[in-house]
């Protein structure tokens, strides 16, 4: 900066005026918190400030080792080029090295190599740099390069992270065409000192951004993993939520006109979904993959088919000693044989029918009182081997298999709703900034109900904020909708509605947000 101030041709008015403008400038450029206007905003006051006709600005790539393009503007040529993710590169990107060689024939090259500035009156006048990529482009437009100003981005730690080029300094009065003078190039590079502090101080929150974000969704693939019978179900979860937030953000009528989602809060969003089922971390696997009533660390159907097997020939063999006794009293009526006969047939099937029926209710998706009644009937029975008497059914099999509706018992299902509670108590150790300072309440909310009956807090009506009814309406459509459940089929999205439609009615969900659900059609959108 002092160089300009000692500049003779500058008078203190002068000065002034460019020290509060580089101050704006400073401060216009650490308050952007957008990469693509940043790259903008740099070239627009690095040319306003030296008066140039065109500027383009390359970023340093150090895993490629080239200067990659990111802006192009050209007043005269009235082109506005900037490169943007996955679009066309509109200029080459420059290497910096040629096989093992430095590329000092290019000037920007030259210039980042180095982190030295470059001011040539005359480009095509230059011996030392090869400026046959701009001539032949002016033959091509009718454009003249002249004067440029190659200035290396250096930032805090003075390494160079980039590079500025301007070209054509033009006279204030006749717009003509001049070399860049000295005391311009002391506040570009000024500039671009400050230009690259704000660009680094950017990627390096994007690059912990990008971190966190990798992290999470690492962490809610290892808890989809744990499961194969949920699947993707954090990542539909966050596609679902997504498409309900922007339906409200679009929704010009009703309720939502006046909601909108800034992108702070989207993101705010995406984050609570990709966290909703953290918790489950913690839920033990035999928990969460119970698809059928016996289903423990293994499944206990098999041990009940092993035991009605020895039942069986427990009954066989008293049948078979009954007429052995028989026998050996010389007993000769036939009608007592085919008694006997008839009543073991009975045992046997009444023993086949039982086990038959136990299979059914391990594997129904309901068992009605009917069943459970004669699930009390059969657990009642008995048989006695080694002298021990046994139930058919001990306690734990009785109180599953007379589980009716799905396939968790009392205190599965207290571990599996935990996993709202660890939601809860994870996240809120976490020291979330304050862009993201609700994320725990809108992730650890998703099983509330509207009415208070839902957990693990029972918030209930405005203490569920908007955010966590997306949410809890994301999660209970992308469950029911989920194709890989072993004890049920796909349900068809009408059968989905009208569960969620019941839900609505019951004050588990926000009514209108459903209504809004349906009406964007998301669940055909999002394609699960
Ligand atoms: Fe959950
Ligand atoms: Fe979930």
């Amino acid at each position: 900066m002092l160089s300009f101030l000692e500049a003779s041709d500058t008078s203190i008015d002068d000065v002034g005026a460019h020290l509060k403008k580089m101050v704006e400038i400073g401060i216009a450029l650490s308050a952007e918190k957008n990469i693509d206007t940043l790259f903008d905003m740099i070239v627009e006051e690095a040319r306003a400030l030296a008066m140039a006709d065109s500027g383009t600005l390359y970023i340093l790539d150090r895993d490629r080792n080239v200067l990659s393009f990111k802006i192009l503007q050209n007043n005269s040529l009235g082109l506005h080029l900037k490169r943007t993710e996955n679009a066309e590169i509109l200029l080459p990107d420059v290497d910096l090295y040629h096989g093992e060689s430095p590329n000092y024939e290019n000037a920007s090259s030259f210039a980042a190599l180095q982190g030295k500035i470059l001011n040539i009156p005359d480009v095509y006048a230059s011996t030392t740099f090869d400026f046959t990529g701009p001539m032949k482009y002016d033959s091509v437009t009718g454009y003249r390069s002249q004067s440029m100003l190659v200035i290396p981005m250096k930032n805090h730690e003075n390494e160079v992270i980039g590079v500025l080029q301007l070209l054509n300094a033009q006279e204030v009065e006749s717009g003509r065409v001049v070399p860049f003078g000295d005391r311009c190039v002391s506040l570009v590079e000024a500039l671009a000192s400050q230009a690259a502090v704000a660009l680094t101080n950017r990627q390096l929150i994007q690059e912990i951004k990008k971190l966190f974000y990798s992290f999470i969704e690492t962490i809610a693939g290892a808890i989809d993993e744990k499961s194969p019978n949920t699947g993707d179900h954090i990542k539909r979860v966050v596609k679902i939520t997504m498409a309900l937030a922007m339906a409200v953000n679009e929704s010009n009528q009703g309720l939502f006109k006046e909601h909108f989602f800034d992108d702070e809060e989207m993101e705010e969003l995406r984050l609570s979904a990709w966290m909703h089922d953290v918790g489950k971390i913690t839920t033990p696997e035999y928990v969460m993959d119970k698809s059928t009533r016996l289903e423990s660390k293994f499944d206990r159907i098999h041990l009940i088919e092993t035991r009605f097997s020895l039942i069986a020939e427990i009954v066989e063999k008293q049948y078979l000693e009954k007429q052995v006794k028989l026998l050996q009293s010389r007993e000769t009526s036939s009608d007592i044989f085919l008694e006997l006969e008839k009543a073991r047939k009975e045992n046997l099937s009444s023993i086949h029918e039982d086990l038959a029926f136990i299979k059914t209710c391990h594997r129904a998706e309901f068992v009605n009182d009917k069943m459970i009644h004669r699930l009390n009937k059969i657990a009642e029975k008995q048989y006695i081997v080694s002298g021990k008497i046994q139930p058919f059914l001990d306690p734990w099999e009785l109180e599953n298999l007379s589980i009716q509706k799905g396939s968790l018992n009392e205190t599965e299902r207290h571990i599996i709703e935990n996993h709202a509670t660890m939601t809860l108590k994870m996240l809120s150790c976490l020291p979330f900034p304050k862009n993201l300072s609700r994320v725990t309440d809108f992730a650890a909310s998703h099983h509330e109900r509207l009415n208070g009956t839902g957990y693990p807090r029972k918030l209930k009506g405005d203490a569920l904020p908007l955010q966590a009814r997306i949410i809890a309406i994301a999660d209970i459509f992308e469950a029911l909708s989920a194709r890989d459940r072993p004890y049920r089929k796909r349900m068809e999205i009408s059968h989905i509605f009208e569960i969620m439609g019941k839900m609505k009615e019951n004050g588990h969900i926000d009514p209108d947000l459903f209504d809004l659900f349906v009406r964007s059609d998301i669940g055909k959108k999002v394609k699960l």
